[in-house]
């Protein structure tokens, strides 16, 4: 049985006890998720008292990555890495500490997590959530970040909360994706979606359109073919979404099929996109591959690439199979 610092509820608890039965090695996995999980409904109670009052969003200084943080960038990756702390996690790599956190020499796992996503949205009552990958810890005196070099097919688990109209957590311990609702009341996490499923083929996409002016050719030419609709060579007429939070746009593309693009671009700083491949792509992209969809950068599968630094970007394409595949023939000219 998990045994996660705080009780995050008999549904998520016998459902990780079940992940662990099948496979034992999966124990300390299980505790670092119960501890995740905790800490999240602290900072959904967090947000509830305070995401319209101007507090959370209020500017500090930048990260690593260049983002000003704000004070709800702050308290979550305060509070989860205090979560972890109690956890068997030896070292975390986080979008808001420039460099890896050693918590408990020796312990097996390691974790990356972006503790604040979508932050732009905090203070407009718009989702954002905490994103983690919980992959084994790599001792390599000649290498500092060495547990975080590895592709993402190493990692054991890996999931997202969305701090929505519901407070849902998107969990996969390698046997599927499953989808947890917080009973507020109960301060549990309730299993609502076994097994997601996403359908092969989808009609909506989401991009940030504004940025149309600095993509390269083959995402221009892909959205190009969107915006023909019917009349084009995808036959099809596409809605289109795009929520300014990942975790919101990965949440509706699980429910409901679509597809993702936050490619690389010709601004400034832009050649490798917007999003980190540690504690954002990779992460979604088990996430994904466990509900029957696709991840990459355009080409590659995201989960083989291997990071050099812990807040290295890549492009990000994700979503139903038969759209990823599509923008994967606009690389290579075979559209
Ligand atoms: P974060 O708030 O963790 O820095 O991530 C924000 C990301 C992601 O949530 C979202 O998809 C993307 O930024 C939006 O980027 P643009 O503002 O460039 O559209
Ligand atoms: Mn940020
Ligand atoms: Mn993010
Ligand atoms: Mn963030």
């Amino acid at each position: 049985m998990a045994d996660g610092s705080l009780e995050v509820g008999a549904h998520l608890d016998a459902c990780l006890a079940r992940a662990v039965s099948h496979n034992p090695a999966l124990q300390d996995t299980a505790a670092v998720v119960a501890a995740i999980a905790g800490a999240a409904i602290t900072i959904s109670e967090v947000i509830g008292r305070g995401a319209l009052g101007g507090d959370l969003a209020a500017a500090g200084s930048q990260n690593s990555d260049g983002d000003v943080q704000k004070a709800l960038d702050v308290i979550a990756h305060q509070r989860v890495t205090e979560a972890l702390q109690a956890a068997p996690v030896a070292e975390v790599a986080s979008e808001e500490a420039d460099d890896v956190m050693r918590l408990n020499p020796g312990a097996p796992l390691a974790v990356a997590i972006d503790p604040l996503d979508g932050s732009s949205n905090i203070g407009v009552n718009m989702a954002v959530g905490t994103i983690f990958g919980i992959r084994p810890a790599v001792q390599d005196a000649g290498n500092p970040i060495a547990s975080f070099t590895t592709p993402g097919t190493v990692q054991l688990a890996a999931g997202f909360v969305t701090y929505g109209p519901a407070t849902a957590l998107v969990l996969t311990l390698g046997e599927g994706t499953q989808v947890y609702v917080l009973d507020r009341a109960e301060r549990a996490f309730r299993l609502t979606h076994a097994a997601l499923d996403v359908p092969a083929a989808a009609k909506e996409y989401a991009i940030n359109a504004s940025n149309a002016r600095h993509w390269e050719g083959p995402i221009k030419a892909f959205i190009e073919d969107c915006l023909r609709g019917a009349e084009g060579p995808r036959d099809k007429d596409y809605n289109m979404r795009w929520l300014g939070s990942l975790v919101a746009d990965a949440q509706r593309v699980l429910m409901r099929g679509g597809v993702f693009l936050y490619p690389g671009d010709q601004r400034k700083g832009y050649a490798q996109g917007r999003l980190r491949l540690l504690y954002e792509a990779a992460p979604i992209a088990m996430l994904m591959e466990q509900a029957g969809a696709g991840a990459t950068d355009g080409e590659r599968r995201i989960l083989d690439i291997e990071a050099a630094g812990i807040h290295e970007r890549v492009p990000l394409v994700f979503g139903s199979t038969e759209e990823v595949a599509c923008v994967a023939k606009y690389y290579d000219g075979r559209n």
